[in-house]
């Protein structure tokens, strides 16, 4: 029986275009670079945004402060009025085909001091930006309740420039198991190419967080898991792009960045920062990454982008 999408217009197009051998109008097509660049600036987020020229970022994904007291960059007097400050700021900077990743959650009961639901508001209402898609990060392990259900969840919102965002489903779909894949293949209503290319891994992921053991932790106290991060670097930039993250943390991604071929500008007002990234790179396996990579520390910005444009045009 046909269900609600057999009548979305967006599936039907998709679907004619797939049939006609024709690629989608987000579409690039893009190559591996040999070296990819990627700058760590000490500096205020806002005071950096007001510096970067119109429409030179394909993906911006920000883990900004939650505004619970977690440290003492996470307190704020009015969370929204700060808040708006760079979300002002993201339409402008993101290329047609750009996208937006915000990390957040929701705060219960009666805190009510600014989070992800103001943020979404704020951008829907006062912003061009498009809200693609609401990911929600499922984990396993966190703390007890008593007085309500446990949180195993944080979320992130998808924000795009126009509907040309691009979209790479293809490099992060998960592979269905040996035995799925089997049945699969006996259903002669399925295409045996897309039960190879796995599963969209839809909305909900479950990444276990880090824990205060875990390998990955560089000591950065709200230290984001490499593969939740890679999900997002890889579907929604591609190879030789240009990726900001201006709440960087510890770094996570530009170090992701570097291991997909991504060019990365991080921006973080703690200078701490540089000492975290370090310890990224020194854990990272070189071996397992294609393009050559450079770190810039605090360059000038407009040398910086002259770098990665230089670069991008003599690869195109
Ligand atoms: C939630 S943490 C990001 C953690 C990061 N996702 C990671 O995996 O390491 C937020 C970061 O924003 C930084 N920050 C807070 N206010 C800032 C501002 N006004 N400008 C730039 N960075 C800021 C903090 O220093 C902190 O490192």
């Amino acid at each position: 029986m046909a269900n609600k999408s057999h009548f979305n217009s967006g599936h039907i197009a998709m679907n004619k275009l797939k049939k006609n051998g024709v690629s989608h109008s987000s579409h690039i097509e893009s190559q591996l670079p040999e070296k990819t660049y990627h700058g760590l600036f000490t500096e205020d987020a806002v005071t950096f945004l007001k510096k970067l020229p119109d429409s030179s970022v394909q993906l911006i994904l920000v883990d900004p402060p939650y505004n619970i007291d977690l440290a003492y960059w996470d307190t704020f007097e009015n969370y929204l009025e700060w808040a708006k400050q760079w979300l002002d700021q993201i339409y402008r900077v993101l290329s047609d085909t750009g996208n937006c990743v915000i990390f957040g959650g929701f705060q219960y009961q009666d805190l009510k001091k600014g989070d992800l639901l103001e943020i979404m508001h704020y951008t829907r209402h006062h912003t061009d930006l498009r809200f693609t898609n609401l990911v929600i990060w499922y984990y396993k392990n966190g703390m007890s309740a008593h007085r309500f259900f446990a949180n195993r969840h944080e979320e992130a919102i998808w924000l795009s420039k126009t509907n040309k965002y691009f979209f790479d489903l293809d490099s992060v779909r998960v592979p269905f198991d040996e035995a799925t894949k089997e049945l699969y293949k006996k259903d002669k209503r399925l295409i045996a190419e897309n039960i190879d290319k796995g599963k969209n891994p839809t909305n909900v992921w479950e990444i276990g967080r880090l824990n205060g053991n875990s390998v990955e932790r560089v000591g950065h106290p709200t230290q984001k898991p490499l593969e939740l991060i890679r999900r997002f670097v890889k579907g929604l930039s591609y190879p030789g792009s240009l990726v900001l993250d201006f709440f960087a943390g510890s770094g996570t991604t530009g170090r992701v960045c570097i291991e997909e071929s991504r060019n990365s500008i991080l921006v973080d007002s703690d200078p701490q920062m540089l000492e975290y990234f370090k310890l990224h790179t020194k854990s990272m396996n070189g071996s397992f990454f294609s393009a050559e990579h450079c770190i810039k520390i605090n360059p000038d910005l407009n040398e910086f982008l002259e770098l990665v444009e230089e670069k991008e045009k003599i690869e195109a």
